[in-house]
């Protein structure tokens, strides 16, 4: 039965300069450099039959790429850890957590509190102490995914069983999609909000922040395009003013929304469009 959990996952770059910074002489063993990650939740031995719910569940959670500060060491004694932590610990991050934290809970799992965000450096350290501040580091995180923990004789590997990109934020904050990333991005998605908004637009920081608490309370994952970018999307979804806000099934247009910022107009507007058959294309 596989031993899973969720990780960050670091690019190439950003795992070298992890590396670096494993104190030579912390005690203990050092992580090897392909192991490193950091964990955002830890499942134990699930069943085989368990894998693709908890797919499922990491598909529908997308969030936007962001940059993870990692400037301090930590150590849990019990565990005997000593790892790299993150300070102050980005919004989008918790949000993630957060929003997986709630998807496992709906399945059966229960996930410790508090989250304590740490890339694991070496294992077996027996004393926190005596180890200077690390030179800090900016992690841009771009990946992450459900992974199984599978021993050998050379010792554990990690290996993917799903991974998913972070798309770059928006001008709003929002994962944002262009003409060349949109269909791709919708496609797995059963339903997903789509908000063309504008950089110096009052009313679309508003309805993003709107969509964000309501992608975090329904599960629909929300997407903006940035109006200014991307002109030709714009011109062929006729947009007229901002924001606009489209429904997507599938990565198929289903319908615009035309509602209130207010969160329950929003999901009146969704839930209303989802009974009736799809309009055409904008
Ligand atoms: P950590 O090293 O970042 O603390 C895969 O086994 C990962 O899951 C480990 O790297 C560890 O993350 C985390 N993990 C393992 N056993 C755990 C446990 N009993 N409780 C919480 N996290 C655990």
């Amino acid at each position: 039965m596989p031993r899973l959990f969720y990780a960050l996952w670091p690019d190439p770059v950003t795992r070298a300069a992890l590396a670096e910074r494993i104190p030579e002489d912390g005690g203990g063993h050092a992580v090897p450099p392909e192991n490193l990650h950091l964990t955002l939740a830890f499942l134990g031995v699930c069943e085989a039959g368990q894998v693709e719910a908890l797919r499922a569940l990491g598909e529908g959670i997308v969030s936007p790429s962001f940059d993870l500060p990692l400037g301090e060491y930590g150590w849990f004694e019990r565990a005997g850890a000593l790892w790299l932590g993150a300070d102050p610990l980005p919004a989008p991050l918790t949000v993630l957590q957060a929003r997986l934290a709630r998807g496992l809970a709906s399945l059966g799992w229960t996930i410790p509190e508090p989250f304590v965000p740490h890339v694991t450096l070496r294992r077996g350290v027996r004393k926190g102490c005596g180890v200077l501040p690390p030179r800090p580091l900016c992690w841009t995180v771009r990946q992450w995914g459900l992974f199984e923990s599978v021993g050998s004789a050379q010792g554990v590997r990690y290996r993917p069983l799903a991974l998913w990109a972070l798309p770059p934020a928006g001008p709003h904050g929002l994962p944002r999609l262009d003409e060349f990333t949109l269909w791709e991005s919708l496609a797995p998605l059963p339903v997903a909000l789509v908000m063309v908004g504008g950089v110096h637009c009052g009313a679309c920081a508003v309805l993003a922040r709107v969509l964000e608490a309501l992608s975090s309370h329904k599960g629909w994952p929300v997407f903006e395009v940035d109006a200014n970018e991307a002109g030709a999307l714009v011109r062929e979804w006729g947009v007229f003013h901002l924001p606009a806000l489209y429904l997507f099934v599938n990565g198929v247009h289903q319908a615009v929304l035309d509602c209130e910022a207010r969160e329950p107009s929003i999901i009146a507007a969704v839930e209303a469009a989802l009974l009736h058959p799809a309009e055409e294309a904008p």
